[in-house]
């Protein structure tokens, strides 16, 4: 471990700052980790004694942080103080797509990284170097040492003029197996253009993970390998997705066909599974940052290939709204539905671009009343997500709700699975939750108002079981 390195500051303690933190703090038991948020309820959250209300579910994560925190993890709201007293310092801030101006609705939103690293380079004393964490445009570490040169010569205040070091290390964590992800990465990014900066991150990866997988290259490619990454990731999804459509037209199973391109040692197994569409925080906002990227510098055609894949996710999901209501005799209004998983996929409490938004609130549109379940996401979340609490409120009853002259659907979130059931007309699997695998199709059958129908958008429960309990079944891309 590098003399010089002895506190980090992590600026962010959302899905990557919290667990990416926790992750160096046990493998680097010498160095002194604090994460820092502006946001006053996260921090509460993450320094909380019971680790079971931690603001983010993550497998093994509650582990670590028992063992760090206290020790060398720590979380604050003091961002101005820490940033003064680190030597190294990680941006990992939200990067969302911008909602207006210039750029609205592909380009990436910067202003919570630009704030941090005016805030960067009005604290920090001595030499520091600033780690780009978050996935970020290329090139914007330029716009970043900008503003880190220029406090050089505002700062007046300061006896000596601080230095820096911009690195980018894009993080390639993956939700719900992050722990995982960050213990055995299959690589570790460095982009840099300063060796000193360069071999300190380095070493502190060293400390777990295998020099062969800590790769080094300039800034602007280690920042466009980051979008890259997400948009091929993305684009297998969206491919397999527009292949289930044609299954289900034409007698194939996706599952097979899946199967027999996977083996292909050039394509491979992972990340064929049709689904719902992609969710996430950052597929969509990644690939139309690249479809940005690729506009300004007037490449067209490049920029219309990438929008094809999230035109074809979007496709996807109302696909999946509209088979619902046609198999259902074309209405669901007042009809029950039990939606099973609104996180965008298992083993996180997340919802950020969850298919399961925008299939709800199309099935909302359509009259239906929703019986929403999910064993980690909050009733407070759906509530956010589906914006329509005004007319819940109004229709205790969970009957049709009369609104300016409109049927409009109702929701509501379901915490017993063995209770959802009563009078339903159709089950919508929607996340793989393995809970969801284990139901009993026999008693639900026996709940439920025939004829009945399950949809798996996940291909998680055994068609035969639930054929056997008299229930109608379609599943994605089964065109058997
Ligand atoms: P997040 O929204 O969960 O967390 C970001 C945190 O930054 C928030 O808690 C927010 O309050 C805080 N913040 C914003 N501005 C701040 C400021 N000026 N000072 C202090 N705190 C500030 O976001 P996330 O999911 O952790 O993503 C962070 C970045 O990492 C994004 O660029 C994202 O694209 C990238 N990324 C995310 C994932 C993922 O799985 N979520 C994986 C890889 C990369
Ligand atoms: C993704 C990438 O996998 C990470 O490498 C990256 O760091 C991260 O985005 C990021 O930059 O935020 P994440 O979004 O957490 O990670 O989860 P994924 O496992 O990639 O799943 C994304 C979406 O695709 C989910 O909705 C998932 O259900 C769906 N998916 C995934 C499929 O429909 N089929 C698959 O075969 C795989």
């Amino acid at each position: 471990m590098s003399s010089n390195l002895k506190k980090i500051c992590c600026i962010g303690a959302g899905y990557v700052g919290g667990p990416t933190m926790a992750v160096i703090a046990d493998k680097c038991p010498n160095l002194n980790v604090t994460v820092v948020d502006i946001n006053k309820e996260r921090i509460n959250l993450w320094n909380e004694s019971d680790t079971s209300n931690l603001p983010i579910y993550e497998p093994g994560l509650a582990d670590i942080i028992k063992r760090c925190r206290g020790k060398n993890l720590f979380f604050s709201n003091k961002v101005e103080e820490n940033i003064a007293d680190s030597d190294m310092i990680f941006i990992s801030v939200n990067t969302p797509t911008k909602k207006k101006g210039l750029g609205a609705g592909k380009a990436s939103d910067l202003k919570w990284v630009e704030s941090c690293a005016r805030k960067v380079a009005k604290h920090s004393i001595g030499h520091t170097i600033v780690v780009e964490k978050s996935t970020l445009p290329v090139r914007t570490a330029e716009v970043i040492k900008t503003i880190l040169e220029a406090s050089k010569n505002t700062n007046s205040k300061k006896s000596i003029n601080p230095t820096f070091a911009v690195l980018s290390n894009p993080e390639f964590l993956a939700e719900g197996t992050a722990i995982n992800d960050l213990v055995n990465p299959d690589r570790v990014l460095i982009g840099g253009d300063n060796e000193n900066a360069i071999q300190t991150l380095h070493e502190v990866y060293k400390n777990w993970v295998s020099e062969d997988k800590i790769l080094h290259t300039n800034l602007w490619s280690s920042e466009l390998a980051k979008l890259t990454a997400n948009a091929f990731l993305a684009q297998r999804i969206s491919s397999i997705n527009s292949i289930s459509a044609i299954c289900e037209s034409t007698g194939a199973d996706v599952r097979e066909v899946a199967r027999a391109i996977g083996s292909d040692s050039r394509i491979g197994s992972k990340f064929l599974d049709s689904g719902p569409g992609f969710g996430g925080s950052c597929f969509k906002k990644d690939i139309l940052n690249l479809v940005y990227l690729s506009e300004y510098f007037g490449l067209k055609e490049v920029a219309e290939f990438w929008e094809g894949v999230v035109q074809l996710n979007n496709w996807h999901q109302n696909r999946i709204s509209q088979l619902v209501v046609k198999k259902l005799f074309g209405s669901v209004s007042g009809k029950k539905i039990n939606i099973l998983g609104f996180a965008f996929k298992s083993n996180t409490n997340d919802t950020r671009e969850s298919s399961a938004i925008k299939i709800c609130k199309k099935l909302l549109e359509e009259g239906a009343i929703l019986y929403i379940h999910d064993p980690k996401v909050e009733e407070k979340q759906i509530e956010n997500d589906l914006k329509i609490t005004f007319n819940m409120k109004r229709n205790e009853d969970l009957s049709p709700n009369l609104h300016n002259n409109e049927v409009e659907g109702s929701w509501k979130k379901v915490n017993n699975l063995s209770e959802a059931f009563l009078d339903s007309d159709a089950v919508l699997v929607l996340t793989e939750w393995e809970e969801y695998t284990k139901i009993n199709w026999l008693d639900v059958a026996s709940q439920m108002r025939f004829p009945a129908w399950i949809f798996d958008s996940r291909s998680i429960i055994d068609p035969i079981k639930v054929k056997e309990a008299g229930l109608n079944f379609w599943r994605i891309g089964d065109g058997t």
